[in-house]
């Protein structure tokens, strides 16, 4: 950057002596390049300054979906000296780190896969390899500014925690990490926190309903945003309780299906008492809900020869009710579990691991069913995910059983159930 063009940029983002000389190039290379990044954003963006954040998830870590062009732009920025400032996790990457052997991966991709994860460890990530960092560590208060990549994350953190983040991408991500900033822009801001549509569900829309059917919802509500055009902040009434996983499971889906980083739910999210229901209002009814439902099963169980659960990565609390089911009993299909490495470790000490591995399934720490390279290896996936139901066909080009969280356990056992989807 010229002198010139350097003072116009902090003149526009009003940027501070301490910005000015990263973007001057006074602190490395690495950290040049990434203000740069973050200047080039709050440009096209109209922010009017950078925001210190208190942390970053980084997506883009599969060596599928970087390939030698994205890897070597990593090494790069390690190699310039880039350190990060706040605390910063990472994204699933195409393999479990220990166990990449035993899920089929080849020693070509786990070579370049680790340097991947090498490059992050050296400027400083954690390494956890993990959708949900808000499960063990990287967990937000209300009000924080973050620059979260990840979108089912990014949605959690704005609309469950109240913390705020604009959809980043990998690179930017990074930026904010290496720098301690991100430009305040989009849901940074209070004005672009309102919501704009109310959807109101049908009295016991989701009396019993599982994390299947709160994926079902996002995949419903997604569809209205879609169509709405600018994807308005849905203000959602009638959800009387809603746990942990259920959300995770809806957030990953309305990011998905209507391109969310944040919802309102009258009586379960932090920002809703804040607003009022705007008047633009959508009903959603057990037909609707049903017919998203549907629409996400493009096979029949008995057609199934893979089946994978977690998608977002598994809490503890599913790794446990997923022991209790497997206990005593032999898988008959392919079965991955994704999870954190936390995670992981957790269901270890609990001895979950044992009984589920016992079982035939397979833990694949540190990546999931979408982000693995698995294209070609298997023809029909069941899984309860909505988002995973998205990818696995749009990426891996499989065939879709969706079923709730027990139905696909019941599949990998080769049980027959009361079909609840037929
Ligand atoms: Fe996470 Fe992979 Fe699903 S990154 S949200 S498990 S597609």
């Amino acid at each position: 950057m010229t002198t010139s063009s350097l003072q116009s940029t902090a003149n526009i983002l009003k940027l501070t002596p301490g910005q000015l000389d990263m973007l001057a190039g006074g602190q490395g290379r690495s950290v040049r390049k990434a203000m740069e990044i973050l200047a080039a954003l709050g440009e096209i963006y109209g922010a009017g300054r950078m925001a210190p954040v208190a942390s970053v998830q980084i997506a883009g870590v599969s060596y599928d979906n970087l390939g030698e062009a994205g890897l070597s732009w990593l090494e790069e920025m390690a190699a310039g000296g880039g350190k990060v400032r706040v605390l910063t996790t990472l994204n699933p990457a195409g393999m479990d780190v220990d166990n990449w052997q035993a899920l089929g991966i080849d020693a070509v991709f786990a070579e370049n896969q680790r340097r991947v994860i090498d490059a992050f460890a050296s400027m400083g990530v954690m390494t956890t390899c993990s959708c949900t960092p808000y499960l063990f560590g990287n967990l937000p208060h209300y009000g924080e500014h973050i620059a979260w990549a990840e979108s089912s994350a990014v949605c959690y953190a704005n609309s469950v925690l109240g913390a705020r983040s604009n959809r980043e991408g990998g690179p930017s991500a990074l930026a904010a990490a290496l720098t301690g900033f991100t430009p305040l822009y989009g849901y940074h801001l209070d004005e672009n926190r309102r919501p704009a549509i109310t959807i109101e569900l049908e009295a016991g829309l989701l009396k019993d309903g599982d994390s299947a059917s709160f994926g079902a919802l996002g995949k419903a509500i997604g569809s209205i945003m879609e169509a709405e055009g600018s994807r308005p902040v849905p203000y959602i009434r009638g959800v009387e309780q809603a746990s942990l996983e259920q959300l995770k499971s809806f957030c990953a889906s309305l990011a998905t299906f209507g391109g969310a980083a944040l919802f309102h739910m009258e009586g379960i999210t932090p920002e809703a008492p804040l607003f009022d229901p705007p008047e633009r209002r959508f009903t959603l009814d057990h037909a609707a809900l049903s017919s998203a439902r549907r629409s996400m099963t493009d096979a029949q169980p008995g057609e199934v020869d893979f089946v994978s659960l977690g998608c977002p990565h598994l809490s503890i609390a599913e790794i446990s009710r997923l022991a209790s089911l497997l206990e005593g009993k032999r898988v008959v299909k392919e079965f991955w579990i994704t999870t954190a490495r936390p995670t992981k470790l957790m269901a270890d000490r609990l001895g979950y691991t044992r009984i589920i591995e016992a079982s035939g399934a397979k833990f694949a720490a540190d990546t999931c069913c979408v982000v693995a390279p698995i294209q070609g290896r298997f023809k029909v996936m069941a899984t309860d995910s909505a988002k995973a139901c998205y990818y696995g066909r749009a990426k891996n080009k499989f065939q879709i059983v969706f079923r709730s969280f027990d139905e696909v356990v019941a599949a990998a056992l080769g049980e027959t159930y009361e079909d609840t989807q037929a």
